[in-house]
């Protein structure tokens, strides 16, 4: 006889012909089963020889129902990739395309977000939206920050759950709460929505694993549609989170602030992000020849500003999260007011450069780095001449709204952590001390 008994942790009984299984994470049993039955807290199983059969802890007898897994073997296997991140990496334009593909309907230029129709009224009205997350998931909800106060003017606040949960925070009427979640098993995010619903706000939740607790937990939600991420360090869960996200602000946008013609406009730009992001994937060899002359440095900045600040904390856990280089992330105007301090002897320092209302601000503080000694990589737009001048190694991306330019920008720096993880000779998908869900505290 085996008992599982859940209570903070996931736990999932996979059904397979004549063998059950026990695990926390349905890509572990996949390859023997896509049955499986989700345990709720103070909920258990016992598995014998004749069958199993559910419980809550105080023994009484419950039926749950049998799910099927939605995703297959094939899909967490590497398809002839070297590892799961670099496939991750190059599964964006695909994943993006399906996890917008069901939502915008380009006939009639439209949003449609099903799974949060519900609550749609209520977060058009809302007076603030508080955002609470962690790790790459927070960097998706900073970005997510602009977009809601830039498209939809709603204040937006964007907490790492650690904090928030613990900050007794102010929610006051009429708050609503988005936790964004690739597992849907962090305990932290889990335990701040717990945190939000005690206090009256409607949570909602942007998940990739499909029956997570945080999908179960929240009030309502939208799935990423991306697949099973393996890689322990998130790339495309990170990409499919804005892309929801920017669904989000349009259609709030498009009730509260910019009106139809720009919405529609938006809509089109965002549609065309896939195709973009497969134009910056064929520069990968030319990113691991950058990462190779630089991989001796033990320290580098990523610096940019408006939304692609971000994504400058992005680059720079990327790089922490596989590498093992300490990297920071700043917005760049911050660098002069203490950071600067460190460059010295060509430290690397990745700008994200892109045109936009930026641009010039962020050329000087390039300037300030390279005649400091720094070694100045750059992200900049496609077709920009004047960058040249001020690069030691230029990446570039297509052009595209400051709204998504994320989505694009982030790429490249994925892509040059993956390469300098593998010139560095470490197991990218299995990067020590660090797990995929971080189901304890
Ligand atoms: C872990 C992972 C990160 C991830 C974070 C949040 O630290 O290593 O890649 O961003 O958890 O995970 P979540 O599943 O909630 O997005």
């Amino acid at each position: 006889m085996l008992i599982g008994a859940k209570k903070g942790s996931p736990l999932i009984l996979g059904v397979g012909n004549n063998e059950y299984i026990l695990a926390s994470d349905a890509a572990a049993i996949v390859e023997h089963t896509t049955r499986a039955i989700y345990l709720a807290d103070n909920e258990m199983v016992t598995i014998e020889p004749g069958g199993f059969h559910t419980k809550t802890i105080d023994n009484v007898t419950i039926t749950k129902d049998l799910r099927q897994i939605e995703f297959s073997l094939e899909q967490i296997e590497l398809g002839g990739f070297s590892h799961h991140m670099l496939k991750e990496i190059f599964e964006q334009p695909d994943a993006l395309t399906t996890c917008m593909g069901g939502r915008i309907d380009r006939r009639k230029n439209s949003i449609k977000l099903g799974g949060i129709a519900s609550h749609l009224r209520e977060l058009t009205r809302t007076r603030q939206i508080i955002i609470t997350a962690c790790g790459t998931a927070f960097h998706a909800g900073l970005v997510a920050e602009f977009l809601f106060e830039q498209l939809a003017r709603i204040p937006t606040e964007t907490e790492y759950a650690s904090e928030f949960r613990y900050r007794n925070p102010i929610i006051g009427d009429r708050t609503v709460v988005i936790a964004i979640s690739q597992s849907g098993e962090t305990a932290d995010t889990l335990a701040a929505i717990e945190q939000a619903k005690e206090r009256g706000a409607a949570v909602l939740g942007i998940v990739n694993v499909v029956g997570s607790s945080i999908a179960r937990t929240t009030d309502a939600g939208i799935y990423l549609h991306v697949g099973p991420e393996i890689g322990v360090a998130s790339t495309k869960a990170f990409t499919a989170q804005v892309a929801v996200l920017s669904m989000v602000a349009i259609e709030l946008g498009r009730r509260r602030h910019i009106g139809s013609h720009e919405a529609d406009r938006l809509i089109r730009e965002l549609s065309a992000t896939p195709d973009k992001i497969r134009r910056i994937l064929e520069q990968s060899d030319h990113i691991r020849e950058i990462a190779a002359a630089n991989i001796d440095h033990d320290n580098w900045l990523f610096l940019g500003r408006g939304f692609n600040y971000p994504v400058a904390l992005e680059g720079a856990l990327k790089l922490k999260e596989i590498s093992y280089i300490h990297a920071e992330g700043l917005p760049a105007a911050e660098m002069k007011h203490g950071p600067i301090a460190l460059i010295a002897d060509e430290m690397p320092a990745v700008f994200i450069a892109t045109a936009g209302p930026q641009y010039d601000k962020i050329m000087g503080n390039i300037e300030e780095v390279r005649a400091r000694g720094g070694k100045i990589i750059v992200v900049a737009t496609e077709g920009d001449r004047n960058i040249r001048q001020y690069a030691d190694h230029l990446i570039t991306v297509p052009e595209a709204p400051e709204f998504f330019q994320p989505m694009l920008t982030v790429v490249p720096l994925q892509l040059l952590a993956y390469h300098a993880a593998v010139l560095r000779g470490h197991d990218v998908d299995k990067p020590r001390n660090l797990a995929k869900s971080v189901t304890v505290e």
